[in-house]
């Protein structure tokens, strides 16, 4: 199956599990569902359940896991747009939250899912090792956006650059196969090599997000683009560097599959996507 047909399969199924878990009424539930339902790719749900399928267990079992995740991800999503933050007006290829509804209503909707989640993750694996995880990611996501704002129009070096791309984006990615990893009792070698991979795509996936915010176009992304550009390895290193490095991170999260063989061919797929992707 093309990874388009996967996203799409994947998408439908997530979303059918979301809206079971959504608040249905009043004015927090609509906000919660409008920026939820938006239109994002649902490109961590789709690694979890890839997960499974190189565990070579059935993709349902993630499938909770995967609904958490994206709910933080939206919920980070909704802050990371707001006046004091990257202040953005469109997301997903429509208007963010706060400008939909307002400043308060799109703080408190991020605040409902990223609790929401964590009361899904809690009911449905009881599994504390699993919540932790999860909370110790988003604690290094929260850090990472942290440290991005404050390295906006400075010249920081790539290390540091690196060091804050590992928690804003590649940790909650780390979190989708740990998670997903936990939940159907992997070995500590495959843990191991799950994280590797992670590090590596969420690393990938946030240049890339870079490079797409330098030569995208709005339309195409669904949000406003050069919204990053005092920041960034495109600002820091320049953009064939970039791109580079995106294809270097890429091969070394290949490298990391090699354990999981055949089983692992989605997670091939989603690592081929992430540096080719165009929004
Ligand atoms: C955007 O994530 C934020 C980053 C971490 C770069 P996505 O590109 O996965 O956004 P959606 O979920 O498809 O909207
Ligand atoms: C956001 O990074 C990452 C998180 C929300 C944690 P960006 O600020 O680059 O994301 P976009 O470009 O607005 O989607
Ligand atoms: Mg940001
Ligand atoms: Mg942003
Ligand atoms: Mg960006």
């Amino acid at each position: 199956m093309s990874i388009e047909a996967l996203l799409s399969d994947n998408k439908r199924l997530v979303d059918r599990a979301l809206d079971r878990y959504l608040p249905k009424k009043g004015k927090l539930a609509s906000a919660m569902r409008y920026s939820l339902f938006a239109g994002g790719k649902r490109f961590r749900p789709l690694l979890c359940l890839a997960t499974a399928r190189a565990l070579g267990k059935p993709a349902k079992k993630v499938l909770p896991v995967a609904c958490a995740i994206e709910m933080i991800h939206t919920f980070t999503l909704i802050h990371d747009d707001l006046p004091g933050m990257d202040n953005s007006d469109r997301r997903r290829g429509k208007l963010t939250c706060h400008k939909k509804f307002n400043e308060a209503t799109a703080i408190l909707a991020g605040d409902a899912l990223n609790t929401l989640a964590f009361d899904v993750l809690a009911r449905e694996t009881g599994n504390s090792e699993i919540i932790s995880e999860v909370g110790r990611a988003l604690m290094e996501v929260v850090e990472g956006q942290v440290l991005d704002l404050e390295s906006e129009g400075k010249r920081i070096g790539l290390a540091r650059l690196k060091a804050i791309h590992q928690l804003k984006t590649a940790a909650l990615l780390r979190a989708c196969v740990r998670a997903s990893a936990l939940e159907l009792n992997a070995n500590k070698k495959q843990l191991k090599a799950l994280s590797g991979f992670a590090g590596h795509i969420g690393l990938a996936f946030q240049i890339a997000d870079d490079i797409l915010d330098a030569t995208g176009t709005a339309k195409e992304l669904g949000k406003p683009v050069k919204a990053d550009k005092s920041k960034g390895f495109p600002f820091i290193i320049g953009l064939a560097r970039s791109r580079s490095m995106a294809e270097a991170e890429k091969q070394a999260a290949l490298k990391c599959l090699q354990p999981f063989g055949k089983k692992a061919k989605i997670l091939r797929q989603i690592t081929e996507f992430v540096v080719a992707r165009k929004k």
